[in-house]
């Protein structure tokens, strides 16, 4: 008889273990958001490897399963519960809020470079969480290593109850190292390396300044190893130049536009003042001939503010990673700051107000643009 006992209790702590094992490990979380349209997204442990260091130290990494659901068939602007475990927990629930089907006013979020330091990455997303934005967007470098499971798992940890309500659009950094995790867990239009979407009438543009990763092979030497990069990387630029052209021309009665990419394009950081001048030229007039407004960055990290040609062009990489000094103003610099932050941003029916706010709560810049002229 006490053995039978002892047998139902060692079933039910693996009958326990074995649920907690479907437990979510990250999300869920809200992707592909539109008018009509929303896919959740959510993680469950796979696995557990073991790997064993030289000197006998053991480390352990988890594999996980990546699990989705689109919804389709939506109303606009409307609230949806959604319960991804049904198990009478909290655990798998959450809230979408649809895009409007027209201009009304919204508010967003921009930040940048997250990586490394989690105390202040969360603090920033407590801060944003106050404003309580339709979605944020993440400007590159989410985690310091995108190949390193365990960069991600601190990066849905900190994220957790903020993306659960809150559609989450990401930039391709250098550090995310165009990890197959980061097309894992991230569901994205387009080939997910760059995209668009809109809401109302703003339309917001993703670009992939890092190209597809390439290793220099070890008998390329010295100078030779920039040109390599720089061949390799070509034409892939130029094919996602011709795409920003005509879906700049196909939407062309925007109201704002957003775009967004990693690299800045007006440095002010000297060690790569002279890479955002070769960017600029790359890229020439398109931003300008197109009325774009505002071009969002990170990979510098502060906050920087330059002008050129009525366009904005803004730095804001202060949202975990060590910040930088700015060492190199440019002629075009209006403001800048070495400061842990992130951008409120309210688009209105005529303007749009960029609220740049600090971790403790503090607006310390504010930039409005007017609609652009579509008539
Ligand atoms: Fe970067």
């Amino acid at each position: 008889m006490k053995n039978s006992i002892i047998i139902i209790f060692l079933l039910s702590i693996f009958f326990i273990q074995a649920q907690n094992d479907q437990k979510i490990a990250f999300g869920p979380y809200i992707q592909q958001m539109s008018t009509k349209d929303a896919t959740l997204c959510w993680s469950t442990i796979e696995g557990e490897s073991t790997i064993t260091f030289p000197k006998g130290k053991t480390d352990t990494i988890r594999s996980y399963k990546q699990h989705k659901i689109h919804l389709a068939n939506l109303k606009p602007n409307t609230k949806y519960a959604y319960d991804v475990l049904n198990d009478g927990s909290d655990e798998g629930k959450g809230i979408l809020t649809t895009f409007p089907d027209k201009s009304i006013p919204f508010n967003f979020v921009a930040i940048g470079d997250s990586r490394s330091r989690h105390d202040v990455h969360a603090k920033i997303v407590k801060k944003i969480q106050e404003k309580n934005p339709r979605f944020v967007i993440n400007s590159g470098d989410l985690v310091g290593n995108g190949l390193s499971i365990k960069d991600w798992e601190a990066f849905f940890k900190v994220n957790k109850e903020f993306m659960k309500n809150t559609p989450y659009y990401p930039v391709l950094g250098n550090h995310e190292k165009d990890s197959p995790y980061y097309y894992d867990f991230f569901d994205l239009p387009n080939n997910e390396r760059y995209y668009y979407f809109t809401v109302g009438d703003a339309l917001f543009i993703v670009l992939d300044s890092e190209g597809l990763r390439t290793t220099v092979p070890a008998y390329v030497k010295g100078d030779k190893q920039d040109q390599f990069w720089y061949d390799s990387g070509i034409e892939y630029l130029k094919t996602q130049k011709i795409w920003l052209e005509n879906v700049l021309n196909l939407n062309k009665d925007a109201g704002f536009i957003f775009v967004f990419q990693h690299l800045p394009l007006y440095s002010v950081k000297k060690s790569r003042v002279e890479e955002s001048k070769m960017a600029r030229k790359f890229w020439g007039d398109i931003f300008f001939r197109h009325g774009v407004q505002v071009f969002l960055n990170g990979h510098d990290h502060h906050y920087h503010h330059a002008i050129d040609n009525g366009v904005h062009f803004i730095t804001a990489a202060g949202a975990g990673a060590p910040l930088y000094k700015v060492d190199a103003p440019q002629p075009e610099t209006v403001n800048y700051k070495e400061i842990e932050h992130f951008i409120n941003v309210e688009v209105n029916k005529d303007t749009a107000v960029l609220h740049v706010i600090d971790i403790d709560g503090n607006e310390f810049d504010t930039i409005e643009i007017k609609r652009r002229n579509t008539k």
